[in-house]
This record gives structure tokens, sequence and C-alpha cells, in this order.
């Protein structure tokens, strides 16, 4: 699955994306968590899990009580989130599936949750579908996506990085993190079968580490810096690295740290 579009990580990559991802994760993973109000003992589902950010996030909260599920279509990124699971509570439990076609019973979760996954479902409303069949009558459900790119200026100073040095098909590939608006997410929640679906806006100032290094580094993490990679090679990846730092010079502090605004979409509904 790695070499298919959409966000599919190969390599090392997977096992380097939370260094990178952590720093612009953190404060979304807490709203998101928030949406769905958990309980101690609730049985949870992070959906396109990744490394499994949410899932361990959601096990603190429900407690050697509940239970906790994630899925995902890469086998790697399950892999690195099982080596990440702290055992703290015994039940999280990876498993490689796609969103629309889940492993688990009719009405079996509280709560799901989706982080930065919606976007890349080839069909949301397949995929939110099922997700519905899954969880519970009055079950909670949220998820967040990036909102338009020019509300986060590290993300579009990316954009523009890898169409400067990948050309358009290159920044058509990044636009795919961005094409989930909050209209096709309310539509597709509606058609699942949900209700009192709620859209907003989200956005926190996140203190990001030097760009010199951060940014090739985050980028070497991203599907579409790993496809620059693949067809112009690594110095370009580094190049493109360089100039998403030097796009972003007059934000940045004499010790080449920098503080930006990052703004997702939230949306929540009920089963
Ligand atoms: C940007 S990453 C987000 C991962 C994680 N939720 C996080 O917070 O870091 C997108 C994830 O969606 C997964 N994904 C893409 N399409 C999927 C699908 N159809 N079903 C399940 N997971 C999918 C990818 O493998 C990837 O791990």
């Amino acid at each position: 699955m790695a070499d298919e579009p959409g966000f599919q990580l190969k390599g090392s990559a997977p096992e380097r994306y939370e260094e990178y991802v952590a720093p612009l994760m953190a404060p979304f993973t807490t709203a998101l968590l928030d949406a769905v109000d958990l309980c101690p003992g609730d049985v949870v589902l992070d959906l396109a899990c990744g490394t499994g950010f949410a899932a361990r996030a959601a096990a603190a909260q429900v407690g050697p009580a509940g239970r906790v599920r994630g899925v995902d279509v890469n086998a790697d990124m399950l892999k690195v989130a099982v080596a990440h699971h702290p055992r703290l509570y015994p039940d999280i439990e990876f498993t490689e599936a796609s969103a629309d076609r889940l492993p688990y019973p009719d009405a079996t979760f509280d709560a799901v949750v989706c982080q930065q996954g919606a976007q890349f479902f080839p069909d949301l409303t397949a995929a939110l579908t099922e997700t519905a069949r899954v969880m519970r009558p009055s079950g909670r459900f949220a998820a967040t996506v990036w909102a338009d790119m020019s509300l986060s200026p590290y993300l579009t100073a990316q954009y523009e990085a890898i169409k400067e040095y990948g050309g358009d098909e290159a920044a058509a590939d990044f636009s795919t993190a961005f094409a989930c608006t909050a209209d096709r997410l309310t539509d597709a929640l509606g058609k699942a079968g949900c209700h009192d679906v709620t859209t907003r806006e989200i956005a926190f100032g996140i203190a990001l580490p030097p760009l010199t290094d951060f940014a090739p580094g985050h980028l070497s993490v991203l599907p579409w810096g790993q496809r620059l990679a693949d067809a112009h090679g690594e110095e370009t990846l580094a190049a493109a690295g360089h100039s998403v730092a030097a796009r972003l010079a007059d934000r940045t502090g004499p010790d080449g740290r920098l503080t930006l605004p990052f703004t997702a979409i939230l949306a929540t509904a009920i089963r």
C-alpha cells in the first residue's frame, strides 16, 4: 500500500513520523478528545490512527475499565503505534483495516475519533457510513482535518516549496491534505445517518523547533515529501525543506524558533 497515492508512508518514515508531527498534533488531539467527552469505561475507536496519538490519549481517559481500538491501512504506522503503546492500560489493540471495512460488530463503540485521516479516505461517505455502523446509538464522533491552508502559514510555506521544487503535480498531491471541507464532512455525516452534526474551526499557536532542521525532517515524513525525493532526489527534498524555512524567515526569532498559527476543522456528530 505504501506506493499508493494519498497518505502512505514507507521506509523509515513511520518511525520518524512522531518526532516531527507530535508538536503539530498535540493541542488538536486534546480538542478532538474533549469533543467526544470520554468517561472511564468507554469503548473508543481511533480511526486512521497512524502511530496512535489519539488512541494513547483516549486510553488515559477511559482508564483500565475502558477499551481502545485503532485502525489504519498502513501496517508500518501500526507497528510504531504498538511500540509506543505505554502499556499502562493493557487494552489498546491496533488492527490493519480500511475505514470503509471495519473489523468490528455493529454498535461496538461509545465514541470514534479521527485525527487528520478523513481527507485521505477514497470514499468519505462510505467510510463514515461504515463508522456509523460500528457506533452505538447516541455514540459520539469527532474528526479533525486541516482547514484552508491559508490559515496555517507553515503549511502554506510547505505547499509553495513543494510547488517550487516538484511542480504542479506535486503541489496537487499535497493539496489532498486540504481536500476535506466542512461542507463535505457535514454532507457525508448526514448521509451516514448521524445527527447533531457541527463543524467549526479551531486554531492553536504552535511553537516550532528551528526550521533549518525541522522543515526538511518534517517533509521527509510526509508522503508528498517522499514522492518529491523519489522523483527528484534527496537533495531536492532538502532544498524544499530549506525553502520552507526561508519563506518563514521574517517570522523567525534570532534563536531560529517561531510560533505559528495552525487551523483545523473540528467536526462532531451523534450516531
Ligand atoms: C495524516 S495521517 C494521521 C494519522 C494519525 N491519525 C495522527 O493523528 O497522526 C493519515 C493516516 O490515515 C491513514 N489512512 C489513509 N487512508 C485510510 C483508510 N482508507 N482507512 C484507514 N486509514 C487510512 C494513513 O495510513 C495515515 O496513517
